[in-house]
């Protein structure tokens, strides 16, 4: 997925010799205002615009020039970041706008097929697309030390032509030539996350009803959660090599007779595992389907879940 990625750190400010290069944001949404701040404070002249006329006054008075109507701001500069709520907004404001030549950033959350189709959909209108899956909240952009960034894909001429002014809200990491890169690896990462949200909501259910303390508990689930994430690098070298028992510490057979005192804890402390279940019953069905799999590494749930 990363083969060819390349990474800038946030925060990157034009050489001296360089002026800030113009740019048009559409949406100053919460993410659409952090963005026009950053590039606002860093000196590059933005033209933006906003469906609610009156979000963009705030941006006027810090020196943002205002466009009436979508095409306006598209025609005002080569560069279009859009950052709307979801697709459908960007196909109705960007209808009927003369894109010709216009280099288009998509920062909206989407979909890799939608990514995809709205590069097609650029193309046809003679403009160059660039797709973009942000990982920060927007307090984090502009704050270097935050750790913001964000994925890229599509047009690597766009990405690299304006890589300095995409690097100041927040650092960039270019993931290839097929626009559903991005939002491949957004949502891969995101979703990531929900099923570790999923784990931490079970485990604050089982502690709830006890005299354990929710704020003394808490760094005891961090520390471990975070202990575990070697997994990570392990889940990976298994399956490049197409080998799960390599470097197994704890194996699927272990981990399947384990399965009971999980869910008899669950029902003993009066909590449904219903956020738990779906991952044991995937365990259970890789060692039934073959006993020779209870020597590898939970890597197998992945296969599954291809079917
Ligand atoms: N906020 C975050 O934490 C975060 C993090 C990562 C990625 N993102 C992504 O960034 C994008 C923007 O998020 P946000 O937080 O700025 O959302 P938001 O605060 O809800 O703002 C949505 C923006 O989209 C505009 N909009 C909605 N429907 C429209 C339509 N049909 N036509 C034209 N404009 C329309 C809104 O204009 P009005 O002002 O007129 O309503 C507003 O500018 C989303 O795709 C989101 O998934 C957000």
């Amino acid at each position: 997925m990363t083969t060819n990625d390349t990474a800038t750190r946030p925060g990157s400010t034009p050489s001296a010799t360089t002026a800030p290069a113009p740019l048009t944001l559409l949406g100053l949404g919460a993410m659409g205002a952090a963005l026009a701040d950053a590039w606002l404070s860093a000196g590059h002249p933005l033209t933006v615009w906003n469906r609610t006329a009156a979000r963009a006054e705030p941006f006027a008075a810090k020196g943002a020039i205002t466009a009436a109507t979508p095409a306006a701001a598209v025609a005002a500069n080569r560069l279009v970041v859009v950052c709307l709520l979801d697709d459908e907004s960007v196909g109705e404001a960007l209808a009927g706008v003369d894109l010709t030549g216009k280099d288009i950033v998509d920062l909206v959350t989407g979909t890799p097929g939608t990514a995809r189709a709205r590069a097609a959909w650029a193309a046809d209108r003679g403009a160059r697309y660039l797709d973009g899956g942000i990982m920060a909240v927007p307090p984090m952009i502009g704050v270097p030390q935050a750790g913001p960034y964000v994925f890229y894909s599509g047009s690597r001429e766009l990405f690299e032509e304006h890589r300095e002014v995409l690097a100041v809200p927040a650092g960039t990491r270019y993931v290839g030539e097929d626009a559903g890169f991005a939002a491949l690896h957004d949502v891969a990462l995101l979703s990531a996350m929900y099923g570790m949200f999923a784990g931490v909501a079970h485990a604050f259910a089982l502690v709830r009803e006890e005299s354990v303390d929710p704020v003394a508990f808490a760094p005891l689930l961090s520390s471990w959660l975070t202990a575990m994430t070697g997994s990570v690098a392990t889940t990976a070298r298994q399956l490049a090599a197409g080998d799960y028992t390599e470097g197994v510490v704890s194996d699927l057979a272990m981990q399947v007779a384990g399965v009971p005192t999980f869910l008899r804890t669950a029902e003993e402390q009066g909590v449904s595992a219903e956020l738990l279940t779906p991952y044991f019953d995937l365990m259970k069905r890789r060692l039934v389907a073959d006993a020779r799999h209870g020597a590898e590494d939970l890597t197998g749930v992945v296969d599954l879940l291809r079917g």
